[in-house]
């Protein structure tokens, strides 16, 4: 589940409320999975992978992640990222462009306090996407960090919140008939600019 804070009333937040009630009532599962798509300068490679987003804060969308991980460092040097969003019980896809920043360290601190141990005990024991030798090491790993977690455990400075606020979404709903609607907003001089776009 999504929760909204103080939700925007501009129109594709207004659609994507609309169709987020949609495909919940349609029991869509993984509601909250969206893919981000990064560039890795270094590389030279585009890389996605699926986040669950957790708010969406006015017009800020927000996921947590390791500060460490591979996406951190592509998100530093390449903030320009892509979202994409699928849900099956509706046949819709919603994409989008935007830049990424992480939140402030206090938002990242009250969605740590509000966790389960069990998830602090894993964002605390794992160096993300770095090689270990067994998952055994993973494991024990994880159950040394609960034991040593308590209510005051405070947030490790290498886990939080990341945010960003679309200025291009497009919507797109499939029909059994062929004729995909594609719907797009995109900002231009803060207001949205609708367009429809062949299928
Ligand atoms: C449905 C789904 C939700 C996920 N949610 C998160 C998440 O919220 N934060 C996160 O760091 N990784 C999440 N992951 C794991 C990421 O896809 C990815 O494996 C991990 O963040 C490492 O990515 P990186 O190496 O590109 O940094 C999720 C995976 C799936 C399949």
């Amino acid at each position: 589940m999504i929760k909204f804070l103080n939700p925007s009333a501009e129109k594709p937040y207004i659609h994507f409320q609309s169709l987020y009630k949609e495909a919940l009532e349609s029991d869509q599962k993984g509601i909250e999975a969206i893919s981000i798509s990064s560039y890795d300068q270094e590389k030279k490679e585009v890389e996605a992978r699926y986040v669950n987003l957790k708010y969406i804060a006015h017009d800020e969308w927000i996921f947590f992640s390791n500060y460490l991980s591979p996406k951190s460092n592509q998100f530093e040097f390449h903030s320009q990222v892509s979202v994409l969003i699928y849900w099956a019980s509706i046949n819709t896809q919603i994409r989008m462009k935007a830049k990424i920043f992480k939140t402030s360290p206090e938002f990242s601190d009250e969605h740590f306090n509000g966790r389960t141990k069990e998830k602090n005990a894993l964002a605390i024991s794992s160096n993300q996407s770095k090689a270990i030798d067994s998952f055994d090491e993973v494991a024990k790993n994880f159950h040394d960090a609960l034991k040593t977690i308590t209510p005051e455990t405070v947030r490790p400075n290498f886990w939080g919140g990341y945010s960003f606020t679309p200025y291009y979404f497009e919507f797109w709903q499939g029909h059994e008939n062929r004729l995909n609607k594609r719907q797009v907003f995109e900002q231009q001089n803060n207001e949205w600019a609708e367009q429809l776009l062949q299928p």
